[in-house]
C-alpha cells in the first residue's frame, strides 16, 4: 500500500486533542494542500478562515452549545448536557471554508479544500474532526449576525461551507468505524 492510500486508510475524527497549538509550519502545510483542491473551472472560490483565539473558541462553543440545547435532534440535546462536553473536543484551531456564492460551485469546492486538509493534517501527525455546528449555526435565523457579533465574519459574499478542528489527538487515536459493505456497482 502507498504512503497516499495508508494516510487516506489511517485518517480518524479525533474527539479527543491536547491543548498544544499546532505548528505553524504544518499549519501552513495544510492550508497549502487546501488551495490544491479541484475546484469547478479552477475558480478557487474559497477564503479559509484560522480561528486559533481561545476566546473566539470559546464564544462560539458557547453560541454551538445554544444552537444545540434548542435542537430537534435528541442526541444533540444530550450531549449538551453533560457538564464537561466541549463542541471541539478541547481542540486548539478551527478552520471555516467558505466561498463565494456566485461561484459556480462553492459548496462541493469548499468540500474538497476541507478534504484535502484533513487529509494532509493527517500525513503530518495532526489530527482532525469535522464539526458542523458553525456551519448549522450560520444556516440558522440571525445566524450569520450571532457569528459576526462574537467576531466571526466571512468576506463579503462567502457562505461558510465545510468546518473541522485540527490539533494532536490524546492518544490511543481512534478505531476506523467499520465501512459499509455492498455500496459499489460496476458497469464495465
Ligand atoms: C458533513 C459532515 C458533518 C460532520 N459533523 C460532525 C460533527 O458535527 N461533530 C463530529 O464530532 N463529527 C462530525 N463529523 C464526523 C463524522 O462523524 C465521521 O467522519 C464519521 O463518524 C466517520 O468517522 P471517521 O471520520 O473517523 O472515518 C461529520 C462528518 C461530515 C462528513
Amino acid at each position: 500500500m502507498n504512503e497516499t492510500i495508508q494516510t487516506i486508510l489511517t485518517r480518524r475524527s479525533v474527539r479527543d486533542y491536547q491543548p498544544r497549538q499546532i505548528d505553524d509550519k504544518d499549519m501552513q502545510e495544510i492550508l497549502h494542500a487546501g488551495h490544491y483542491a479541484p475546484s469547478a473551472m479552477g475558480q478557487q472560490p474559497w477564503h479559509f478562515t484560522i480561528v486559533q483565539n481561545p476566546d473566539l473558541l470559546e464564544n462560539l462553543q458557547t453560541l454551538c452549545k445554544i444552537s444545540f440545547q434548542h435542537s430537534d435532534n435528541a442526541a444533540l440535546r444530550e450531549m449538551v448536557s453533560s457538564e464537561d462536553f466541549n463542541v471541539f473536543y478541547h481542540a486548539p484551531t478551527l478552520v471555516i471554508v467558505s466561498g463565494d456564492s456566485k461561484a459556480i460551485a462553492p459548496l462541493w469546492d469548499s468540500v474538497l479544500a476541507m478534504g484535502n486538509m484533513l487529509l494532509a493534517a493527517q500525513s503530518l501527525g495532526v489530527a482532525s474532526c469535522w464539526q458542523h455546528a458553525p456551519i448549522t449555526i450560520y444556516g440558522s435565523p440571525n445566524g450569520s449576525a450571532s457569528l459576526s457579533s462574537i467576531g466571526l465574519d466571512f468576506p463579503k459574499g462567502f457562505v461558510p461551507y465545510a468546518a473541522a478542528v485540527f490539533g494532536y489527538g490524546v492518544l490511543p487515536l481512534p478505531e476506523a468505524a467499520p465501512r459499509k459493505p455492498d455500496t459499489e456497482t460496476f458497469l464495465k
